[in-house]
């Protein structure tokens, strides 16, 4: 049995999943509009995983008998300025992600709520790894150079990072 209190936190995450999926579908649309075709196959995946990052949370609530209240996910913006500005803002998302998760981890220690606090531990896990995944990009995009060139290989790097 899980409190209200964790409950209505899980909820509140599965939210802030589905919000990513979406901002990422958006900017995924908008990198296939700007034929950045690499990064926006990238994009449209991983919006994929952060779709799971929402289900994984929803099984858990289902295999705890607790409620699942989805809630109303906000627009997310459908304009950038650039391709740098797209994973400057994925990378930034992610630190947001991570701080959630953070905060949700430390939540469930002071509850002594160890079934939860284990479960959670796979999203650190894997914060960890998609901090490190859109760093990179917003990297190699600078290293490379934003000239007409650079943005090619650019978006075939990112291209080949699709299913990381
Ligand atoms: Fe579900 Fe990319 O955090």
């Amino acid at each position: 049995m899980l409190s209200q209190e964790v409950i209505k936190k899980l909820n509140d995450q599965v939210t802030k999943e589905m919000f990513a999926s979406n901002l990422y579908l958006s900017m995924s649309s908008w990198c296939f509009r700007n034929r950045f075709d690499g990064a926006g196959q990238f994009l449209f995946e991983h919006a994929g995983e952060e779709s799971n990052h929402a289900k994984k949370l929803i099984t858990y609530l289902n295999e705890t008998d607790s409620v699942v209240e989805l809630q109303s996910v906000a627009k997310p913006e459908s304009n950038f300025k650039s391709l740098l500005d797209v994973f400057e803002k994925t990378y930034q998302h992610e630190l947001s992600i991570t701080q959630s998760i953070n905060d949700l981890v430390s939540f469930m220690l002071e509850q002594k709520d160890y079934s939860t606090f284990n479960f959670l531990q796979w999203y650190v896990a894997e914060q960890h790894e998609e901090e490190a995944l859109f760093r990179g990009i917003v990297d190699k995009i600078k290293l490379i150079g934003e000239q007409s060139n650079g943005l090619y290989l650019a978006d075939q790097y990112i291209k080949n990072l699709s299913g990381k």
